[in-house]
C-alpha cells in the first residue's frame, strides 16, 4: 500500500509523464482498442450546423500551440472554441493595470484564421478574481476596475466573439434568500452588480449575445432544484428591469454520482426560458465518472448514455443555439481523479495505459472518438431530422 505522500508523487509524476509521452506519441493506450472505430461520417460541427447549432470545445492556448494533433482535432470538429482560462480576469490582469493578452490573442487568431467563433468565457467569476482586485474591491468598491477589464477585452475580441458569459456562477443556494453567491462583486456592490455588469457589457459589445452561465441544474437533488428555481427568479427579475440579457449558459458538468438526469424539471426550466425570449447554450458539457474500476467498455457506455439522456432533453428546446464540451479530449480534461480516488484504485490500472484519466469527453487521450462522441453526433443528427 502506498501512503498518501507516495500516491501524490506517483500520480503527479505519472500524469506528467503520460501527458508528455502522449504528446510525443510514444505511449500506446489500451483504450484505443475499445474506442469507437476510426471515425467516419460528418464532424460534430457539420452535424451541429445542419441542425442550426454550433459545436465547440474549451481549449487552452498552450495545447493549441504545442499539440498539433489536438489542434487538428479541434479544427476538424469545432466551429467554436472557448478559452478555458485565457479570458478570465485573473489571467488577463494578474497584476493591476498590467494586461496579459498574449494567450487570448493566440486563441482569437486561431479562430480568425480558421473561421471559428470564440465563446467569450468568462468575465465576472468568483473563481478568477485577481488577488489585487479582491483586496481593492474589498477596501474601496470602485466599478472602474471592472469597466477597465471589460473595455480591454470586449472590443479587442468583438469580431470573433458572439456570446459573452458576462457573469459566471452567480448562485450559491443556502445562504441568502435571493440565492446570490457572496463573491467579491456582491460584497463590493450588492446584488445590483449583475445588472450593472450586463449594462456595462452592452456598451462594449453592442451586437454580442450577453449571457449568464451557471452550473448544477441537471439532477433531482435539493440543491439543484433550488438552483433551477433561483436562476429563474434572477432571470425574471433582470428581464423585468429590461436588463440586456440575451441568454443563459448551462454548464452541464454531468456527474454519474448524482443519480438520474431530471428530465422533467429540465424541460420545465427550458420552457420558462423560452417564454422569456432567451437563448440557451450548453457551455461546458463533460461527464464525471462514478466507477473507475469498471471495464473501459462499461465506463464509456455509462458516459455516453448520460450524454445522450441529457442532450435528448436539451436539444428538444428551440432556444438552444449550440453545445460546447469542456475540453475535446480526455488528454486535457480538467476532471482529474482526486488523490482519494487514486488511492482507492491503487493497483487497478497498468501504469501508463491511461485508464486513470476521467473519460468524460468525446475523444480519448489518443484522440480516438469514444461512445460519447457517437452519442453527441447522434443527438445532433436527430435534431436535424426534427426540424
Ligand atoms: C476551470 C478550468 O477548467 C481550469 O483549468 C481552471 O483552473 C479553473 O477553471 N466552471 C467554469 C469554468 O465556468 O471556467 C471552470 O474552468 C470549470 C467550472
Amino acid at each position: 500500500m502506498c501512503d498518501v505522500q507516495a500516491v501524490r508523487l506517483r500520480s503527479s509524476n505519472e500524469w506528467r509523464y503520460t501527458r508528455r509521452a502522449v504528446i510525443a506519441g510514444t505511449v500506446g493506450f489500451a483504450s484505443a482498442a475499445l474506442s469507437v472505430q476510426a471515425k467516419a461520417g460528418p464532424s460534430l460541427k457539420v452535424l451541429a450546423e445542419q441542425g442550426g447549432l454550433f459545436f465547440g470545445a474549451a481549449v487552452t492556448a498552450e495545447a493549441l500551440r504545442l499539440d498539433s494533433s489536438f489542434r487538428s482535432a479541434v479544427l476538424n470538429e469545432c466551429s467554436s472554441v472557448t478559452p478555458e482560462i485565457s479570458l478570465k480576469w485573473g489571467a488577463v490582469e494578474p497584476l493591476h493595470a498590467r494586461l496579459e493578452m498574449a494567450a487570448m490573442d493566440e486563441i482569437a487568431e486561431v479562430a480568425r484564421v480558421n473561421g471559428l467563433r470564440v465563446y467569450g468565457h468568462a468575465l465576472l467569476w468568483h473563481g478568477s478574481v485577481p488577488q489585487w482586485a479582491e483586496a481593492m474591491l474589498g477596501d474601496s468598491p470602485d466599478w472602474r476596475y471592472i469597466r477597465n477589464y471589460f473595455s480591454s477585452v470586449m472590443p479587442r475580441y468583438g469580431d470573433v466573439v458572439r456570446y459573452w458569459d458576462v457573469v459566471n456562477e452567480p448562485l450559491e443556494p443556502g445562504h441568502r434568500d435571493d440565492g446570490l453567491r457572496a463573491n467579491a462583486f456582491l460584497r463590493a456592490f450588492g446584488p445590483v452588480y449583475i445588472e450593472r455588469a450586463m449594462r456595462e457589457a452592452r456598451l462594449f459589445a453592442p451586437d454580442g449575445k450577453l449571457m449568464i452561465n451557471e452550473y448544477g441544474l441537471e439532477y433531482d437533488i435539493p440543491v439543484e432544484g433550488d438552483r433551477r428555481y433561483l436562476f429563474l427568479k434572477l432571470i425574471e427579475d433582470l428581464k423585468s428591469k429590461s436588463v440586456p440579457l440575451d441568454g443563459i449558459g448551462l454548464q452541464a458538468h454531468l456527474d454519474l454520482r448524482k443519480g438520474k438526469i431530471f428530465a422533467k424539471a429540465i424541460r420545465e426550466f427550458l420552457r420558462e426560458i423560452e417564454e422569456l425570449g432567451l437563448v440557451v447554450v450548453v457551455t461546458e458539457l463533460d461527464v464525471k465518472e462514478a466507477d473507475y474500476a469498471a471495464s473501459l467498455e462499461r465506463r464509456d457506455g455509462a458516459v455516453a448514455d448520460e450524454t445522450r439522456r441529457y442532450l435528448e432533453v436539451v436539444l428538444d428546446s428551440p432556444a438552444v443555439r449550440g453545445i460546447s464540451t469542456w475540453g475535446l479530449s480526455d488528454r486535457y480534461s480538467w476532471l482529474r481523479l482526486t488523490e482519494d480516488e487514486l488511492a482507492s484504485y491503487t493497483g487497478t490500472w497498468n501504469h501508463e495505459d491511461g485508464q486513470g484519466l476521467n473519460r468524460g469527453l468525446p475523444l480519448d487521450a489518443i484522440l480516438a472518438p469514444k461512445r460519447m462522441y457517437a452519442a453527441v453526433a447522434r443527438t445532433l443528427a436527430r435534431r436535424d431530422l426534427g426540424r
